[in-house]
């Protein structure tokens, strides 16, 4: 959870393979089974506040953006507020409007990204009330906020976020059950959420030891290593997941690749899908999964090659290749389903002997315009 690299090849396999250590760490002291929600000290929210502002909206850079995408979801699905993301460089280019009966939240690991940091100044100066999800404890934006929610995932000194990306999203989960408990959401809906919580560490675990006996993510990235582009597709909740898996892949291995949502294939990028054109699907088994069987049937029709994401081995008329990951509440999915496609960044990064933690032209925290 430090700074030091030890026995790993790079920072990014060290900040990956920590992944349940550092959602321990998000959660630890933070989940109240005698209530059945979260407890968050730093929030600085009263409860009347927490009941009564009308919508939620996300601002943050990149891969925070992306989680911020999850945590909207997460938001809407367990305390009914409608909730959104945005990218905090456009929010801040805009002349945004400013509601007082909003609650805004940054997000950012390390707390120095100059957009957001504009964005959350934009936001005070027209009286808004923003809280921070953020990693690095005492950073320019940490100080910024009025509250907020660190995440304690440890140091992060690979440029691409892997741990800093699952940890903003058991936050987020974290707030929308203290949110949800105190508006709409019942106690049992809670006790399900603090229970697949609790569960995550051992699940990310499980998925981190199937990838070193079976090497099935680093098959798929050499042959992914290949190809000129991929495409990654998912709904709802497996959208941000695409789109940050995507990320990960051009961020370090430099292949093109696109996130897109598995219902705007047809819009357009289905006229790319080709034999030379592989696509990474993200496949929970939840009430969407005929449609996204249905997705794949149509990249198929067009003799596209398919990895899947799933929770069970997809039939071979659907996908070369599954990796199969264990199953969590719905809600939480999305945690578990983004390690593999972390993996399969790196490894492809890997096969292309690239400058894993250090990308070119990428910085860490960009802090400045
Ligand atoms: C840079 C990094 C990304 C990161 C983004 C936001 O672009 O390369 O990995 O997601 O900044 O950083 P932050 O520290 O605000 O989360």
């Amino acid at each position: 959870i430090g700074a030091e690299i030890g026995d790993h090849a790079h920072f990014l396999i060290k900040e990956i393979e920590e992944q349940p250590r550092s959602i321990e760490r998000t959660l630890s002291g933070r989940l109240d089974e005698r209530f059945s929600t979260a407890h968050l000290g730093g929030l600085n929210l009263t409860v009347r506040e927490a009941r009564e502002f009308k919508r939620v909206k996300i601002l943050g850079c990149g891969s925070a953006c992306y989680a911020g995408d999850l945590g909207a979801q997460l938001i809407e699905d367990l305390a009914r507020v409608p909730a959104s993301s945005e990218s905090a460089s456009e929010f801040r280019y805009r002349n945004p409007v400013v509601e007082p009966d909003s609650l805004y939240v940054a997000v950012s690991q390390s707390g120095e990204t100059s957009d957001t940091l504009a964005a959350v100044q934009e936001i005070q100066r027209k009286g808004g009330k923003v809280i921070g999800v953020i990693n690095v404890v005492g950073s320019t934006i940490a100080r910024q906020v009025d509250g907020g929610i660190y995440l304690h995932a440890g140091a992060e000194m690979s440029v691409a976020a892997t741990k800093s990306f699952t940890s903003t999203v058991a936050a987020f989960a974290l707030l929308a059950l203290h949110l949800g408990r105190i508006r709409d959401l019942s106690p049992t809906e809670g006790a399900r959420i603090l229970a697949g919580l609790a569960k995550l560490p051992a699940q990310i675990t499980e998925i981190l030891d199937a990838e070193r006996d079976t090497g099935a993510i680093e098959a798929v990235a050499k042959e992914i290593a290949t190809r000129d582009s991929v495409l990654f597709i998912g709904r709802r909740r497996g959208f941000p997941v695409a789109r940050e898996g995507a990320q990960k892949l051009k961020e370090i291995s430099y292949v093109h690749a696109e996130g897109y949502a598995s219902a705007e294939l047809k819009h357009g990028p289905l006229a790319l899908v080709s034999p030379e054109l592989p696509t990474v699907a993200v496949v929970p088994d939840d009430d969407l999964l005929d449609k996204n069987t249905s997705t794949l049937a149509e990249i198929r029709a067009r003799r596209g090659p398919i990895y899947a994401v799933a929770h069970r081995e997809l039939a071979a008329e659907l996908a070369d290749r599954t990796i199969v990951i264990p199953a969590n509440e719905p809600e939480l999915d999305p945690i578990l389903m983004s390690v593999p496609l972390q993996l399969l960044a790196y490894h492809a990064a890997v096969a292309l002997d690239r400058d894993v933690d250090r990308p070119r032209n990428l910085a860490k925290s960009v802090t400045v315009e």
